[in-house]
């Protein structure tokens, strides 16, 4: 019998990564999903997937709390990490105008937070396994037209930290992945995006399956399209 692949999903309580949760277990993966506070979605998927589903709880700003689930997961191996926590504050306004509090906790969860995330856990994932951390195209400097101008710098930052982590740990021969996954009608995105989650979520998992055991960074879309950075 081939041995169940694993993946921990940090940021599932609900919205893409509740829904990457639910894709995955669909696929008969084993999932580890991580919450901030108890959440009744998964808590309902754990009843549908007895014993596929392990929910943790980790607030992804804290580098104690992802220590924490670090040694809680001593022993086990990742096939994919996939940080998906992400926070969106004065969307609409500009440094004039903004809090600078605002600024600086998307900064901190959005943007510093996931890749210190991949440094404390990556030893979880084997070479050849997956490391996808949730960015946006909104994060392309290229490609930008000033929306969400404080939200998509820390995107943006997040894509150049991540360019940084690929360079100190190449040998571990991972996949590197930042994730674009549309615009989704999430409590993020809102009730005018383009997309369902529906819409969304299977393509980014399959795209995540394409770039299995292909080492090295790439920007990219649900499509598997490499974005500009
Ligand atoms: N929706 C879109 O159109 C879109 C487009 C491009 C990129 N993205 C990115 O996709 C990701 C998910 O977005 P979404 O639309 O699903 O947003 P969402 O519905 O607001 O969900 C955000 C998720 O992140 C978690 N989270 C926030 N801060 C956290 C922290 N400090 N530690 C751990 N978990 C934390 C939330 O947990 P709680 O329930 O505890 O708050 C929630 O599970 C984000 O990184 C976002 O930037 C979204």
């Amino acid at each position: 019998m081939t041995q169940q692949s694993t993946v921990l999903v940090l940021g599932a309580s609900r919205g893409l990564g509740f829904a990457l949760a639910k894709e995955w277990l669909e696929r008969g993966w084993r999932v580890i999903a991580t919450v901030r506070t108890p959440s009744r979605e998964l808590a309902d998927l754990d009843v549908r997937f007895p014993g596929s589903l392990k929910i943790e709880t980790v607030d992804i700003a804290s580098a104690e709390s992802v220590r924490a689930l670090k040694s809680r997961l001593t022993g086990r191996q990742l096939n994919v990490l996939f940080i998906n926590a992400g926070i969106a504050r004065a969307i609409e306004q500009s440094p004039e105008v903004a809090d600078e509090s605002d600024f600086l906790d998307m900064m901190l969860v959005n943007a510093f937070s996931p890749v210190r995330a991949a440094e404390l856990l990556g030893d979880l994932v084997p070479a050849g396994g997956t490391i996808a951390i949730m960015t946006s195209e909104l994060g392309s400097i290229q490609n930008a037209k000033g929306a969400w101008q404080l939200y998509s710098s820390s995107k943006a930052a997040l894509n150049m930290l991540m360019k940084g982590y690929a360079s100190q740990h190449e040998e571990e021969r991972h996949t590197l992945l930042l994730v674009a996954p549309g615009w989704v009608r999430t409590e993020m995105g809102g009730s005018d995006a383009s997309l369902s989650v529906e819409e969304s979520i299977p393509l980014v998992v399959d795209m995540v399956e394409a770039n299995r055991g292909k080492p090295g960074l790439r920007y990219v879309d649900r499509f598997n399209a490499s974005l500009p950075w």
